[in-house]
């Protein structure tokens, strides 16, 4: 179920020539285990089929790292991305890290949106920083 829902996202979100979608369709299961224990992944369910995604990686005792946001887009425009980027701060807050952080490209103003709602803010961490793109972060702790 996971990965299906991961190459949907990552289709819609980057298309399928993208590098880490030709590189992600061919995970074999042993992969897909693997980036399961690595990293937490939460799915929004509707009528019990996953319509959304966040992954949550745990970085050290100080912050968690979400990345990959993404809603089908039949389904975006409900408020459905509060909800899940919610259970993966909820999640951070449980590993007792002081903040959360995240990348954001700067004109996306959807994604920007329910990260400001939630009450992250743009911070200078200069670490997960690329062009075009702003490191958002929120203080659990
Ligand atoms: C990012 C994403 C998950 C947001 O989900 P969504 O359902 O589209 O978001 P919403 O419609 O709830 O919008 C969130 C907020 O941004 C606002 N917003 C939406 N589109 C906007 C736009 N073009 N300009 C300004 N504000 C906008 C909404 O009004 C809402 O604010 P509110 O809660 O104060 O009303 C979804 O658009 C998506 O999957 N996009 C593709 C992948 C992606 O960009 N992921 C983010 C990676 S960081």
């Amino acid at each position: 179920m996971f990965a299906a829902v991961r190459l949907r996202a990552l289709a819609d979100a980057v298309g399928e020539d993208d590098p880490s979608f030709r590189e992600e369709v061919s995970f074999t299961a042993a992969q897909w285990r693997r980036r399961l224990r690595d990293h937490a992944q939460f799915a929004a369910l509707l009528e019990e089929r996953p319509v959304g995604l966040i992954g949550a990686q745990y970085e050290n005792a100080e912050a968690v790292y979400l990345y990959s946001l993404w809603l089908d887009p039949a389904v975006r425009g409900r408020g459905l991305a509060h909800s899940l980027v919610t259970a993966a701060v909820d999640w951070a807050g449980e590993c007792r890290v002081r903040t959360v952080k995240l990348r954001v490209a700067a004109d996306n103003m959807a994604a920007r949106g329910v990260y400001e709602d939630l009450g992250f803010t743009i911070s200078h961490d200069e670490d997960h920083r690329r062009d075009g793109e702003l490191m958002m972060s929120l203080s659990v702790r």
